[in-house]
């Protein structure tokens, strides 16, 4: 439909119909938001080249081949392809494989920690199918999610994910998919309406959650203003969330959907005498990119490399309008129990403009910074949201809401099991 051209000063390109799906997203947003509350890929290690999926000369393979059995013949494909590497494999070519035997490591029953807003299943969603499907890499192969590896490659670290639900999403993700190893009495999960830390004791590790959903500072931060037109966003200053980062050895940050109101972005910056109404109105590309230049010198000015590795998360799509991926009557992300199959499909949801700030602005980063590409396998799965099997200012929605999934369904958040644990599926391989 090209309603989002990849132009950087597309704004005319944007519909009004888009800016109003922007704003229901958002007042979505809001109401689930619980006030209590990862190319442009640099590698870090200096690795030149990803290595085969399992040793094998090649003078042996032709005659091997030969008398091969059929399945030897597939494996001998599969050695073909790399084993996951950050910058070398391009985690948006790949498809969707549905696999009835596949179980995730974790279920919304069996981990503690999963917020209600996520627990889709114990919500009452009838399909828990999309719990089923794995990304499979078109050139690589990208392991599955293993759960001791991950323990010992944050011992003696802290990992914080910063940023929006979206993130803590992720973050909670992570916590599930490994705390079922750790004893009872060698963990603990304390809390809070900023900053939230799973400890794991006897590897003297924590997995942190640190909210900013702007990255930068903002009045909405923590009160968080209902009408978007009254706040102000403080797109020079990230001081106040910023210090809680220093000292973290592994820092995963996102920030996108808070910033997509489909209203201009009312940016401050510098210091004005006249207190809050020095802001500019901004389109919300403009503001995003003076945001995350902010964010980019600070990283590129307090963090040692040689320290501390940086993520960062792209844009998780939103599925607000059946009619990006064709189903005419149908109702936003609701009742929808497949992936879209079209291949490159790019709904209304993820604004091609953000993507090419994150890009040009990480690019000149002086830190590497992993880009984690979510988007692109993110945008196929319309099935997996919350969608009506969520709550609503810490209430499940009643039978009345749920017969209301044009009004009510959340097609922004990701049900757990579900997405992020892909996303953190790739985090891990880039870690
Ligand atoms: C992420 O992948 C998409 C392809 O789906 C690409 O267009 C985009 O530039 C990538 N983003 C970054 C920040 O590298
Ligand atoms: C397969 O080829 C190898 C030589 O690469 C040979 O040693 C082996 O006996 C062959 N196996 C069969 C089952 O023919
Ligand atoms: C499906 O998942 C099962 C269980 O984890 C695994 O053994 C099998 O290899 C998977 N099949 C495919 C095609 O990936
Ligand atoms: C535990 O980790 C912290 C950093 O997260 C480090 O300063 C401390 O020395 C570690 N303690 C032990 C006993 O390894
Ligand atoms: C990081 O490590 C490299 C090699 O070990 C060293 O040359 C460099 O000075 C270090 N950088 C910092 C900021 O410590
Ligand atoms: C949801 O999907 C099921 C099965 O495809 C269908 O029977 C049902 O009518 C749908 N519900 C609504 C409200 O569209």
């Amino acid at each position: 439909m090209g309603v989002i051209t990849k132009s950087p000063r597309g704004k005319l390109s944007f519909s009004i119909v888009v800016a109003l799906i922007f704003s229901f997203t958002f007042i979505i947003l809001l109401y689930t938001e619980r006030i209590n509350l990862l190319s442009s890929t640099t590698v870090f290690n200096t690795k030149s080249c990803a290595k085969r999926g399992y040793s094998k000369s090649t003078k042996n393979s032709i005659q091997d081949e030969r008398n091969a059995t059929e399945e030897n013949r597939l494996k001998s494909i599969l050695d073909d392809r790399f084993i996951f590497e950050a910058g070398e494999c391009n985690t948006a070519r790949g498809k969707w494989v549905y696999n009835q035997s596949f179980e995730p490591l974790y279920t919304d029953l069996s981990c503690p920690y999963l917020d209600r807003q996520v627990s889709c299943v114990k919500n009452g969603k009838p399909d828990s199918d999309y719990r089923r499907w794995e990304w499979q890499l078109d050139g690589c192969v990208l392991p599955r999610f293993d759960a001791k590896l991950a323990l010992e490659k944050i011992r003696g670290k802290r990992v914080m994910f910063v940023g929006d639900s979206l993130q803590r999403g992720q973050w909670q993700s992570f916590v599930c998919l490994v705390e079922f190893l750790i004893p009872k009495d060698q963990k603990s999960m304390r809390r809070g309406r900023v900053h939230s830390v799973f400890t794991i004791k006897d590897h003297n590790a924590t997995i942190e959650f640190y909210w900013a959903p702007y990255l930068i500072d903002s009045n909405t931060d923590v009160q968080i203003i209902g009408d978007p037109k009254k706040r102000i966003l403080r797109v020079d200053s990230i001081e106040k969330h910023a210090k809680h980062w220093i000292g973290v050895d592994v820092l995963v940050y996102n920030t996108y959907v808070w910033w997509m109101t489909g209203t201009k972005i009312k940016s401050l910056w510098g210091s004005f005498a006249n207190g809050e109404d020095g802001y500019e109105e901004l389109d919300a590309s403009v503001s995003y990119r003076i945001a995350l230049k902010t964010w980019a010198n600070w990283i590129d000015s307090n963090i040692d490399q040689n320290k501390t590795r940086v993520f960062f998360t792209t844009m998780s799509p939103t599925h607000q309008r059946s009619a990006d991926w064709n189903n005419k009557g149908g109702m936003k992300c609701y009742n929808e129990t497949k992936p879209i199959m079209k291949k490159g499909h790019w709904g209304t949801g993820s604004d091609k403009r953000i993507m090419s700030v994150v890009r040009s602005v990480i690019g000149k980063m002086k830190v590497p910074v992993t880009v984690v590409n979510i988007t692109q396998l993110s945008e196929y799965r319309v099935d997996a949201h919350s969608s009506v099997y969520t709550e609503m200012l810490g209430r499940l929605l009643t039978d009345e809401q749920k017969a209301d999934p044009m009004k009510f369904a959340d097609c922004i958040h990701w049900c757990l099991p579900g997405v992020p644990d892909t996303w953190n599926q790739i985090f891990l391989a880039s870690l």
